[in-house]
């Protein structure tokens, strides 16, 4: 299938089908820990993640036109082996959120006997055939970005390579693989456990992001050994197959190279993350937004913020998360997939998910907002309330020290101190363990005031100091007191004194 690229870029006229081989089989031995090594949390998400959604974004802008996102000219195969199920689960959570949507088809690796083997086994999958191009890469690559894929695919088709690696250069390449050169020219890869001392030194590494021509890739595949310091199938192998052969073998070396940083231990995850954070902090910084400490903002490249925005020190923001202009969110938050209205105001230490802020609304501090939470403009929830699964009318107040879930709140209501929506008795009626509280619109209830759940309250009720209210109440403006009543003995607290 070929598929039209865009017009201005000539190189792309036809873009050839291509299969596109995610390596994510290994258990990562060094990350000494028993999660497969892809599913490795940075920013908020597993960084395979990262890896497949600049793929995708990368295969959008080589061939993208109006009607067309990439998902015709691509098929993803992801290589899976240790921890297979959480992997699998981990990709079709990010086709339902579509973040990806080109097809996706899996290559089960029972044994991971090498990078070399694992291609094999990709390019086995019975589609894969009409693909011209094969890309591989390695999937502990977070920094990967979808510029580096389209430059590289580029690089690959200009040049007429038959087989074309992404490298960098760095003072120690530790242990990736070296690019070995004779005369400038580009001859193999030597891994690190097989390099002598001198290819030891050697400062240009192999990035493990790939480009092949397919033929040339399944010959070199089916007659590779394992014959090395580890025993493996070496994927870098067909450029020493291919050079053999007297095909045309390139190694782009990136001028920037931090796209190629591998994770193979927590060290390095932890570096990578830093990387994504401080990038992120900065672009957003260039567009107006303020963020007193960089270095110590963690705010993930999928968040947007508009002018005027503030995002304090020690605040971790994730996901799908969006501020309008001049929203801002204090120090010490923590704010996933959350949209924040213009003006409103997160303050510190706001535990915040899946939830939504209207315009001019005040947060906290130390308020939450639990997943289905959605606040109305000019909202004030003050410090110590929570909120889930409810809707809060606008200029509606719940100041301080309050539980509100599985509610519907109206506007221009005031919910005192310490008031408590009781959601749960115990109870499953009609399938539901949660009972939901509608109250109207101006609704006054006294501090220290308990609803038990289900149960309304009509426009403009007024709840007494103290109340427990377990019946709705239907008529507008009504009083409505649930406690005891007062007793006052004169005289009597003589009889506690011991004096
Ligand atoms: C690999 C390259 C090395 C390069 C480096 C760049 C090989 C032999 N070496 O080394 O030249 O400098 O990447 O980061 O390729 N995997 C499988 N199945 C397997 C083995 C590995 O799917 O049988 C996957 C791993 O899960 C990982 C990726 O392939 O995502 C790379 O494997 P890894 O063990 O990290 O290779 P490196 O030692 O980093
Ligand atoms: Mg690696």
């Amino acid at each position: 299938m070929m598929t039209r690229a865009k017009k201005e870029n000539p190189l792309l006229e036809d873009v050839p089908l291509i299969e596109i081989v995610v390596l994510a089989a290994g258990l990562g031995t060094r990350m000494k820990s028993d999660l497969p090594k892809v599913l490795h949390r940075i920013c908020g998400k597993p960084m395979l993640a990262f890896v497949l959604e600049q793929l995708q974004a990368g295969m959008r802008s080589l061939v993208a036109g109006p009607h067309n996102e990439g998902q015709d000219s691509a098929r993803l195969n992801i290589v899976v082996g240790y921890g297979r199920e959480k992997v699998e689960q981990a990709v079709r959570e990010l086709i339902e959120a579509k973040k990806i949507s080109m097809p996706v088809v899996f290559t089960y690796q029972q044994r991971q006997l090498g990078t070399g083997h694992a291609v094999k086994l990709a390019l086995e999958q019975p589609t894969s055939s009409g693909a011209k191009i094969v890309a591989v890469i390695n999937g502990d690559l977070p920094l990967f970005t979808s510029g580096l894929f389209c430059e590289l695919v580029r690089a690959h088709l200009s040049a007429k390579s038959s087989a074309t690696l992404a490298s960098g250069i760095i003072h120690d390449a530790g242990q990736y693989g070296r690019v070995v050169r004779k005369n400038g020219t580009f001859v193999r890869v030597v891994e690190f456990k097989d390099a002598t001392t001198a290819q030891r030194r050697i400062r240009e590494y192999n990035g493990g992001v790939y480009v092949f021509d397919a033929e040339l890739l399944r010959n070199a595949l089916s007659s590779a050994g394992n014959n090395n310091a580890a025993g493996e199938f070496y994927l870098p192998d067909v450029f020493a197959y291919a050079a053999k052969k007297k095909k045309k073998i390139l190694a782009h070396c990136l001028a920037d190279a931090v796209p190629l940083s591998g994770v193979n231990n927590m060290k390095e995850l932890a570096a990578a993350q830093k990387v994504i954070y401080v990038g992120t902090a900065e672009a957003l910084m260039a567009e107006g937004v303020f963020i007193p400490e960089p270095e110590h903002t963690y705010i993930a490249p999928s968040v947007r913020a508009g002018r005027g925005c503030v995002i304090g020190p020690f605040s971790t923001v994730h996901g799908d998360t969006v501020l309008a202009d001049h929203a801002q969110i204090g120090a010490h938050c923590e704010v996933t997939d959350v949209t924040i209205g213009e003006g409103s105001v997160l303050k510190t230490g706001t535990v915040a998910e899946r939830s939504s802020v209207g315009r001019e609304a005040q947060i906290g501090p130390m308020a939450r907002l639990r997943p289905g939470s959605r606040i109305g403009d000019h909202v004030k929830i003050g410090n110590f309330v929570e909120i889930k699964e409810a809707m809060i009318g606008e200029h509606t107040a719940i100041s301080h020290l309050s539980y509100v879930g599985d509610a519907e709140i109206g506007a221009n209501c005031n919910l005192g101190c310490g008031f408590i929506t009781c959601n749960f008795d115990g109870t499953v009626r009609n399938g539901r363990r949660k009972h939901r509280t509608v109250i109207g619109n101006r609704v006054f209830v006294g501090s220290d005031s308990q609803v038990v759940a289900p149960i309304e309250l009509a426009d403009g009720v007024y709840v007494a100091s103290g109340s427990t209210v377990t019946e709705s109440v239907h008529d507008q403006d009504s009083l409505v007191i649930g406690r005891s009543r007062q007793v006052t003995k004169l005289g009597y607290a003589k009889k506690y004194r011991p004096d």
